[in-house]
């Protein structure tokens, strides 16, 4: 029998199923082809189509913020090194780096190149019955960087789900009776149910059910850390940001780390750092603890380990820590393999990634550039005290404070910004960062918490000339005034 099925003129396709004669009646059932759209249509898609297929099937209210932004104007057709190309072929100069996403910049050649031979050669990328050559090698990269004995890699596909690995671990090795978690205020660390638990946001964690057995002292207080582990000797972990970046780019001191190790040492507890953001080279070291001369028990690695082109996270766990909670038979598999931890291609672009950061020296870059984009950051500081309160970070991992306008926003634009989103009101952060990506073509990112502040995390191949770019199109807007950046604003919703 042939059955001819003819849907949607305009979507559907004509599709013919041919009925062999042991096929049972279910078998031969009609299966429609749905309006799929082509890897073609997904290329040369219109910006209209995106923002309602955004609206249908993604996150409408994500695009009510980028509207007030005006980045749901973009569409991004190229991506290399420092810059974005839009449809337009306006370059886009990249200092938000997919927060943190982008420590290789778009597209590495040497990263393009590897994946590329992956494909040509015909390379496995899952085959969970063998053992895999490229978890393998990549393992022993991150083993070798890790300092100490952070020897044992568990390898996943989000920095969530690297973090959940490490609590899940440190529990194991601690057991039941002090599986209590000592986090910081404004922490971030992602958003799956357990690392929620430690998120410090009412938003987020809104009313779900977390796990309860948690507690926060302020970040950076050695002295609230100890008379809470005195107080309650069922804490058994104590999870921090090495550089808090959802906070708004906020670092401890040096003896808060060192003192830190020893009161852990001392009490018996473990000190997991979420290096999911400010790792990977970030902060001009390779793990930002490395500046104080202390290694955590466990750490937690993502965004940029993928190389700007795949999903990549690892947790990396003390060896001894490791072998306590997993190292038998009997409890191998308690957590991990996971599906796609340790795919071969993602771990191709992982390898040859961290290649790169030792070959081309980005980890030095970071601190260089860094430190000059600091100051120079400084200096309008210092040119406009009225208008920039801090600036915070090291690296390439920087953040930019303003003043609060909340209240002294001046009078001639308040009525019109009651039209704004509650977020953007007398924050100038997001007048800023519009009119940075609205007149100059530079894209810079904002934080969790502290609406006042400007992520700048740029890619790690940054150069001089790209901090000169961003730092006169900043004193430019800047130079305006208030009243000048928030009507232009207010103006481009108009527009
Ligand atoms: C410090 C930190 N931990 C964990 C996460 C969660 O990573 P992911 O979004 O890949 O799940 C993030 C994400 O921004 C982060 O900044």
């Amino acid at each position: 029998m042939l059955l001819l099925k003819k849907k949607n003129t305009q979507e559907r396709e004509a599709r013919q199923v041919v009925e062999s004669p042991a096929m049972s009646p279910d078998l031969v059932a009609e299966i429609e082809r749905p309006p799929l759209l082509s890897v073609d249509d997904a290329i040369k898609m219109p910006l209209e189509r995106m923002s309602q297929l955004f609206v249908d099937h993604l996150n409408p209210g994500q695009l009510h913020f980028m509207k007030l932004l005006g980045f749901h104007k973009v569409k991004i057709e190229r991506a290399e090194g420092m810059f974005y190309t839009d449809q337009n072929g306006r370059k886009i100069l990249d200092f938000f780096g997919g927060f943190g996403s982008l420590s290789f910049g778009h597209n590495h050649p040497r990263i393009l190149a590897a994946r590329k031979r992956f494909q040509d050669e015909n390379r496995h990328e899952i085959a969970m019955a063998f053992l895999s050559q490229y978890a393998a090698a990549l393992a022993h990269n991150l083993a070798s960087i890790a300092p100490g004995d952070l020897d044992m890699v568990f390898l996943g596909s989000s920095g969530s789900e690297a973090m959940e690995a490490a609590l899940k671990l440190a529990e194991r090795y601690q057991g039941p009776k002090r599986s209590k978690i000592l986090f910081a205020e404004h922490a971030f660390h992602g958003k799956t149910k357990g690392v929620l638990s430690i998120t410090d946001s009412k938003l987020y964690q809104s009313e779900f059910n977390l796990v309860d057995d948690v507690v926060k002292v302020p970040f950076g207080d050695l002295d609230a850390i100890r008379t809470a582990l005195e107080n309650d000797p069922s804490i058994g972990i104590v999870c921090l940001e090495t550089i808090q970046g959802g906070a708004g780019i906020v670092e401890a001191s040096p003896e808060f780390w060192t003192g830190l190790r020893s009161l852990c040492d001392e009490m018996g507890v473990l000190w997991v750092a979420d290096e999911v953001q400010s790792g990977t080279g970030r902060s001009g070291r390779f793990f930002a603890f490395e500046h104080y001369g202390v290694v955590p028990d466990i750490t937690a690695l993502a965004k940029s380990l993928g190389g700007g082109k795949t999903a990549m996270a690892a947790m990396i766990a003390r060896k001894p820590v490791y072998m306590k909670a997993y190292g038998k038979p009997a409890t191998a598999l308690i957590h991990g393999p996971a599906t796609f931890g340790g795919i071969g291609e993602a771990c191709i672009t992982s390898i040859e990634a961290l290649n790169i950061m030792y070959d081309d020296n980005l980890m030095q870059n970071a601190a260089q550039v860094g430190a000059y984009m600091k100051a120079e950051l400084e200096r309008l500081q210092q040119k406009f005290p009225k208008l920039i309160k801090d600036v915070r970070g090291r690296g390439f991992m920087l953040g930019l404070e303003f003043q609060d306008f909340s209240r002294t926003m001046p009078m001639a634009v308040r009525p019109a910004l009651s039209m704004l989103d509650e977020k953007l009101k007398g924050s100038l952060s997001g007048f800023v960062g519009s009119a940075l990506l609205r007149e100059h073509d530079v894209l810079v990112a904002f934080t969790e918490y502290n609406r006042n502040v400007v992520r700048l995390q740029p890619p790690l191949i940054a150069t001089r000339e790209n901090v000169d770019q961003f730092i006169t199109a900043l004193d430019t807007i800047l130079s305006g005034g208030v009243v000048k950046i928030v009507s232009d604003f207010i103006k481009s919703q108009r527009g």
